[in-house]
């Protein structure tokens, strides 16, 4: 009997790369807890994202912009302690790299020692390219972000689907390319639309993975809250909801008001 556990093969980017080649889809999904990661890790997610959604959805802030490098750490350390399989991806927050790429690196390490993620994501194309590059020379993995990036919010003033004209749409195609030539090992795509999406999917050699780009791209990354309806007022077109945890929730906490305003909780057999 061999004394060597059969260890389940883990997620790098590497395997993201070979199914990107096998036209295997990659599935990806926020989570910003050991709980919830475990539970997704161990659903057979491939790559769990720590995003800065966790300053929408954990801390309840209208945008990602006041989320901490601290408070990203936090998140990632947590997801990381309940993550067997999954690579395991987590954003550098507003602040934390834009303009600076020396503040860049320092934060990319900062993420990578203190939570043991895998990898880093951040946002934007040419603007942040030498921050990308410096943090790679690290050796840290690189994810990029194209499109509707909420960063960017104050920008953009909306949240509307992005490079619907054809001068954005071109700068997106070129900002595709120059992040696959700095070494990124993929790239997300927030709400442009599935055409644009496609083209550049089928323009890389990396992985593109979409949230409200179509299903013409390698993969799929939805925020775990959104598609289980916990976060119920929330719907986009492109989100499906797989569940509807809010009325779920709800209706086992009203169960269990009742049961003590009743004095139904707990019984005989729930005391000691
Ligand atoms: O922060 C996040 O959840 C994200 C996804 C929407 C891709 O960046």
């Amino acid at each position: 009997m061999s004394l060597h556990k059969k260890q389940e093969k883990k997620i790098t980017t590497h395997v993201l790369f070979e199914m990107k080649k096998r036209a295997e889809k990659i599935s990806m999904l926020t989570a910003y807890d050991y709980s919830m990661a475990r539970v997704v890790d161990k659903a057979g997610i491939d790559v769990i994202l720590v995003g800065d959604s966790a300053s929408n959805v954990m801390a309840g802030h209208e945008t990602t912009l006041p989320i901490t490098l601290d408070q990203m750490i936090y998140h990632a350390s947590s997801v990381v302690r309940g993550v067997a399989r999954a690579l395991v991806v987590v954003d550098l927050p507003f602040g934390s790299y834009q303009g600076n790429s020396k503040e860049a690196l320092v934060s990319a390490i900062r993420i990578m020692k203190e939570s043991g993620a895998h990898a880093i994501k951040l946002e934007g194309g040419e603007e942040v390219l030498e921050s990308i590059k410096r943090i790679l020379t690290a050796g840290v993995p690189v994810m990029g972000h194209l499109g509707l990036t909420p960063q960017s919010i104050y920008k953009f003033g909306t949240y509307a689907v992005r490079a619907t004209k054809n001068q954005e749409a071109e700068k997106l195609i070129a900002d595709s390319k120059l992040l696959e030539e700095a070494g990124c090992f993929a790239i997300v795509l927030e709400k442009i639309p599935a055409k644009l999406a496609q083209r550049v999917a089928e323009n890389l050699h990396i992985p593109v993975i979409g949230i409200g780009a179509g299903a013409g791209v390698d993969g799929q990354v939805l925020v775990v809250h959104d598609m289980l309806g916990i976060t119920n007022e929330f719907s986009p077109r492109f989100l499906r909801r797989y569940a509807d945890l809010f009325e779920t929730i709800q209706g086992a906490v009203q169960n269990y008001i009742a049961d003590v305003k009743a004095s139904n909780f707990p019984n005989k057999k729930e005391q000691y």
